[in-house]
């Protein structure tokens, strides 16, 4: 998988479908020569042609008197000396200048994967990885940098990062470490990326990259809802199953920065790592800086192929082992159902209309604690509402447990209402900024993760209620992003490096907490999808994908959020209409059918449902159950956006590639609608399925090739869904 080439100065790291390889260059710096399509081992150097540049100064020590850093495709560039791109490496030196030249100073090879100290990393599966660290030195200013590769002998993804070790004397305040920077060898890209809002998470937007900088980013302390952790550069052509894709994503939950830099002879330089913005890291003589975890996937097989690699790489090495891939309940959450408004009655009532209803889990969200029945107190305050429960959770988890549903709960440790007992007694643990009244989003403040105290206190807190009910599932909210971000608690220096400190105060607290309940299954939440990302789906096996529930806004946040993350990771539930959140009537059919290929639930009243609909919820709980292998180990392939038209469809192959389910959904009525066949990907073309509804039996090939009829639909808002399983040569198919 990684081999070195030292008489040539080369690094070839092979995935089983590509090649990336790295040169020691004659000046000792690192360059990227070739990432792409897997190649075969030949002395490929000629593909660095040295050239200078007009205005581009040389490096003093190059050979021939004539070797421009700004023209070199360096691998982690920095400032100062010539090199006028975004820097990889950005730090103020003891002596007050930030230049900086890292040259190559050694290598190590080493079997199994690179762990990251204190955040996520990809985790040891069984399929063998190896991992390669470079090391770079500037030994004037002491400064070494190891920049670790890890690849994965069934996988086209390299996981990066790097470790800064500082020797130098006095302090060195570290402003920009990339977690990986690379270089393309042209421009001709266009840039997907994945803004969004909250209720319209992860839209996607495709652009020519042209000149400059493109900069993709949070600053908010969460990766967001309004700009998700990831860039994919694509050619113009570059469609779902065809041409070349570079996509980058980053195990990260905090301020992050992608920037994508094309430059005056049109080469593309990538860099992804936490923001630089407002961030400083002090490192004294002899201590390290670690940068989180990217993953970066060449893919020639387009979008599709980049995120079936995402997908493998999220169930098999970032996601908890424990749930993965095992069964998912099906919940049924009372947030639309009733807001605040509940009492213990209530509850019993909802639970009472869950008899019959093959639900897994009952999830009791906000208002259940101190003295909530708005959203303006009591976060922190973790104690039983004493009037809306008087007795207690027993009587409510009871009342479930007597109708088959399990018990989970909503939490929200990271918040504080100023209203609470604990502000009360603690005004000093949230985030702020001394002499300053700190900005209220959703009338609450941000506890300060940063402290230890603040840690020990919600440990023992979540602890306590773990250890006092029986609860399965925690729902882990997040609902306003970072402001005021400073902290009684730190000297001045630090003051810009909390956003980063917050985010692995947030991440121990998290790793703690599962180590000590193994077997606790939590559901992460921030207003829905605003904290959507790699690294918080490496404590967390799902995320509630959007707090818009609509079947319609749907269809788009899930097709965007599948860029990158697997459906196994997507919550999706079927709600109540009028849509709460858009005022949009679909049927209940579709509203199962556009969730069906995520972690299934509902979110409604079940005292609601009339006879029709309990047959409905029966159905689709069943056939959730039926196709969940396919949820949480099938292939997801995107057959039309519904960015793109008045359509959208996606589906879900077996591994083994002998079921599979289709959805179609078709959004407005139109009359005279031009006619259309829907073209599966994904099956074997040797097979023969059989196709339910309907039962027709067909094979792969023609499939694929020639597609399926949909039916014509009459009102808006209509879907179909099918299932397709092999029919053997006995004519036998296992449905
Ligand atoms: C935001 C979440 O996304 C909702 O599902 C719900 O849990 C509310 N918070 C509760 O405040």
């Amino acid at each position: 998988m990684i081999s070195t080439d030292e008489q040539r100065g080369l690094f070839w790291l092979d995935t089983p479908s590509t090649s990336y390889v790295l040169q020691i260059y004659e000046t000792g710096h690192l360059i990227l020569l070739y990432w792409g399509k897997r190649l075969p081992h030949e002395d490929i150097r000629y593909l660095y042609p040295c050239y200078g540049g007009a205005f581009c100064p040389n490096l003093f020590d190059a050979p021939n008197g004539y070797v421009c850093p700004d023209t070199l495709p360096l691998e982690y560039p920095t400032f100062g000396l010539g090199d006028y791109h975004e820097p990889a490496f950005y730090a103020r030196n003891p002596a007050g200048d930030r230049l900086c030249d890292l040259r190559y100073a050694g290598c190590r090879l080493t079997d199994g994967v690179q762990t990251v100290p204190g955040m996520p990393h990809v985790r040891a599966a069984q399929a063998p990885a190896q991992t390669l660290e470079l090391t770079l030195r500037d030994p004037r200013i002491g400064v070494t940098v190891r920049l670790y590769y890890t690849v994965f002998a069934d996988s086209d993804v390299i996981a990066r990062c790097a470790a800064v070790r500082y020797d130098g004397g006095e302090t060195l305040v570290l402003h920009q470490a990339a977690s990986a920077h690379l270089e393309l060898p042209d421009g001709r890209f266009e840039a997907i990326r994945l803004p969004g809002a909250q209720c319209r998470e992860r839209e996607i937007e495709r652009t020519p990259l042209g000149a400059g900088r493109l900069i993709l980013d949070s600053r908010r302390g969460a990766s967001s809802h309004q700009m998700n952790p990831f860039l994919a550069l694509v050619r113009p052509k570059t469609g779902e199953e065809t041409g070349d894709v570079y996509g980058f994503s980053l195990l990260y939950s905090g301020n992050f920065r992608i920037c994508a830099e094309q430059d005056q002879f049109h080469m593309t330089r990538v860099q992804i790592g936490i923001n630089p913005f407002d961030f400083a890291w002090r490192l004294r003589s002899g201590e390290e800086f670690w940068t989180p975890q990217a993953v970066m996937v060449y893919s020639g097989e387009g979008l599709g192929g980049m995120s079936r690699e995402f997908h493998r790489l999220c169930r098999r090495r970032i996601s908890p082992p424990a749930f993965a891939r095992t069964h998912r309940p099906v919940v049924i959450n009372n947030w639309e159902a009733t807001y605040f408004d509940f009492d213990e009655e209530k509850l019993a009532a909802l639970a009472d209309a869950c008899r019959e209803l093959p639900l897994d889990l009952f999830v009791l969200d906000d208002g259940w604690f101190g003295h909530r029945d708005a959203g303006n107190s009591s976060l922190g305050d973790w104690t039983v509402h004493a009037r809306k429960l008087p007795h207690g959770l027993e009587p409510v988890i009871r009342a479930f447990a007597e109708n088959g549903l399990a018990f989970g709960l909503w939490v929200e440790p990271e918040m504080i209402s100023p209203d609470s007992e604990l502000y009360r007694r603690h005004p000093d643990l949230c985030l702020h900024v001394a002499g300053r009244e700190p900005s209220l989003a959703r009338s609450q403040l941000v506890l300060d993760l940063t402290r230890e105290d603040v840690r020990t206190y919600l440990l023992e807190t979540l602890t306590g209620l773990l250890k006092a009910y029986p609860i399965r599932y925690l729902k882990w909210d997040m609902n306003r992003p970072l402001s005021n971000v400073g902290s009684s608690a730190w000297p001045a220096e630090e003051q810009a490096s909390l956003s980063h400190r917050y985010v692995l105060g947030l991440y121990s607290l998290l790793q703690t907490l599962t180590a000590r309940f193994p077997h606790l299954f939590i559901e992460g939440c921030s207003g829905g999808g605003g904290r959507f990302d790699f690294g918080m789906l490496y404590y967390v096996p799902q995320i509630w994908t959007s707090d818009n529930s609509d079947a319609m806004s749907r269809l788009k946040i899930q097709y965007g959020t599948s860029l990158v993350y697997p459906p196994s990771t997507m919550a999706a539930h079927v709600s109540a209409v009028p849509n709460h959140q858009t005022g949009r009537i679909t049927d209940f059919t579709v509203r199962g059918d556009v969730a069906a290929c995520c972690c299934f639930g509902y979110e409604l009243d079940p005292r609601a449902l009339i006879p029709e609909e309990r047959e409905a919820v029966c159905a689709q709980v069943e056939r959730s159950r039926r196709i969940e292998p396919l949820v949480l180990e099938g292939d997801f392939y995107r057959l039309r956006s519904p960015f793109a038209g008045n359509d959208c469809s996606w589906m879900l192959v077996s591994p083994d590639k002998t079921r599979a389910v289709v959805l179609y959904a078709h959004v407005l009525s139109r009359v005279s609608e031009p006619a259309d066949r829907l073209c599966l990907r994904g099956l074997d073309p040797e097979k023969r399925y059989r196709i339910l509804p309907g039962g027709q039996v067909l094979s792969g090939a023609v499939l694929m090739a020639a597609g399926l009829i949909r039916p014509r639909f009459h009102g808006d808002f209509q879907t179909c869904f099918y299932e397709l399983q092999e029919e053997l040569a006995n004519g036998e198919s296992q449905f």
